[in-house]
């Protein structure tokens, strides 16, 4: 698969069950120093996969706390002293917290070095890897600082997943549900027939699954790299799910906060826009499905949700906006715009509503 970004004409391909040992061989031939970055639970798993005697293999620990200024520049520290120069390549082996990371760092390292990405989680490989944003968590919030930044190329293999503990495959079928609800009924209605235990299908499905996945978000970043509108309709379910997220101070994870932002704002469109009760309804199944409504506030919460919905860095002047499908499948544009403005009372009655309907 190709991706194409004009406004930096820049062009990188998606390569699909590649060989590593193949890959390795033909980088260290063309680049001067590489370095692979992972964390050590991938590693305890994949070390053999990644022995390499020409590849120096940066680890550091796994979790979001790794998505900081410190590690960054322990990083750095290390290229420096491996004299890394711009003819140097870096390559991210892991999930989101090490592809966000690593892309900030290869986007700032001698301002921009090589990077290409080899997801192994399953929200890396649907989401994070693609689309070029890096970044990095600091006091203040997350993801707050970093940079927009394409990889040379991305190689995707499921067979990865197979180690993948289920908490994990549950934030990335979040994703997936999402991407179902907003750009692909057929997708949707796959997943409503296939086994819940998503790695227990088949793998010409689950194949199928990812590079639809992959395509959509794919076509929406290319459309509009910067997030200026479309991409926003990526964004369905994580108004609130940020909220929530925010509530939680980040104990629960952000799939499971976006699987009940998807059920939340799917209410919204129905109490307040078009979308009908049966597809409403349609929601709240598939999520039970996958387990992805665990995630509960109290009413003594909503206004402190609302709060943290405006503090959000996308929400402009405390306006707050919302990305709503008309029907499962579909966002369509209001106002020439694929956002909404919703008010709060809107807000406060439909987080009330949803309480009362558990
Ligand atoms: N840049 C973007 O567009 C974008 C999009 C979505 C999410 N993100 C970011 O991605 C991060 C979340 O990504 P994540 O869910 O992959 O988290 P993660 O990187 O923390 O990985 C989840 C856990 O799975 C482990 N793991 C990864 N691959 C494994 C495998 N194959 N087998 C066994 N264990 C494995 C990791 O060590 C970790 O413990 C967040 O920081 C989020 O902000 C970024
Ligand atoms: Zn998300």
């Amino acid at each position: 698969m190709i991706v194409r970004n004009k406004h930096r004409n820049e062009i990188y391909s998606i390569n699909f069950n590649k060989s590593l040992k193949d890959f390795f061989r033909a980088s260290t031939k063309k680049y001067h120093n590489i370095a692979l970055i992972t964390d050590s639970n991938v590693h305890k798993i994949f070390h053999k996969e990644i022995m390499n005697k020409d590849i120096n293999i940066l680890k550091i620990s796994p979790g979001e706390k790794s998505k900081s200024n410190r590690v960054k520049e322990k990083l750095e520290n290390k290229l420096l002293e491996l004299k890394f120069n711009r003819d140097s390549l870096i390559i991210a082996f892991g999930g989101g917290v090490i592809g966000d990371l690593t892309g900030y760092l290869a986007s700032t390292y001698l301002r921009g070095v090589d990077l290409v990405h080899i997801p192994t989680s399953l929200v890396a490989i649907v989401d994070s890897s693609i689309g070029g944003k890096t970044g990095i968590n600091n006091n203040k919030g997350k993801n707050l600082i970093g940079t927009f930044y394409n990889p040379k190329e991305i190689i995707v293999n499921s067979d990865f997943l197979k180690t993948l503990p289920n908490k994990e495959i549950r934030q990335g079928m979040a994703e997936i549900i999402k991407y179902g609800i907003i750009k692909d009924y057929n997708l949707f209605k796959k997943l409503e027939k296939i086994n819940d235990n998503f790695l227990d299908n088949n793998e010409f499905e689950i194949n199928k699954i990812l590079k639809k996945c992959i395509k959509i978000k794919v076509e929406v970043i290319q459309k509009d790299f910067k997030e200026s509108d479309l991409r926003s309709i990526l964004n369905f379910g994580h108004t609130i799910g940020h909220g929530l997220e925010k509530l939680y101070s980040y104990k629960k994870s952000h799939g499971d906060c976006i699987g009940t932002g998807m059920a939340i704002e799917s209410l919204i469109a129905k109490k307040y826009l078009e979308f009908s009760s049966g597809d409403y309804k349609r929601i709240l199944k598939i999520l039970d499905k996958y387990h992805l409504r665990k995630t509960i506030y109290k009413k003594s919460d909503i206004p402190k949700i609302l709060e943290f919905i405006k503090l959000d860095k996308k929400n402009k002047k405390s306006k707050i906006t919302f990305s709503l499908p008309d029907k499962i499948g579909n966002i369509k544009k209001r106002n020439k715009k694929f956002t909404v403005e919703i008010t709060d009372k809107k807000i406060e009655q439909t987080l009330k509503e949803y309480l009362n309907e558990i």
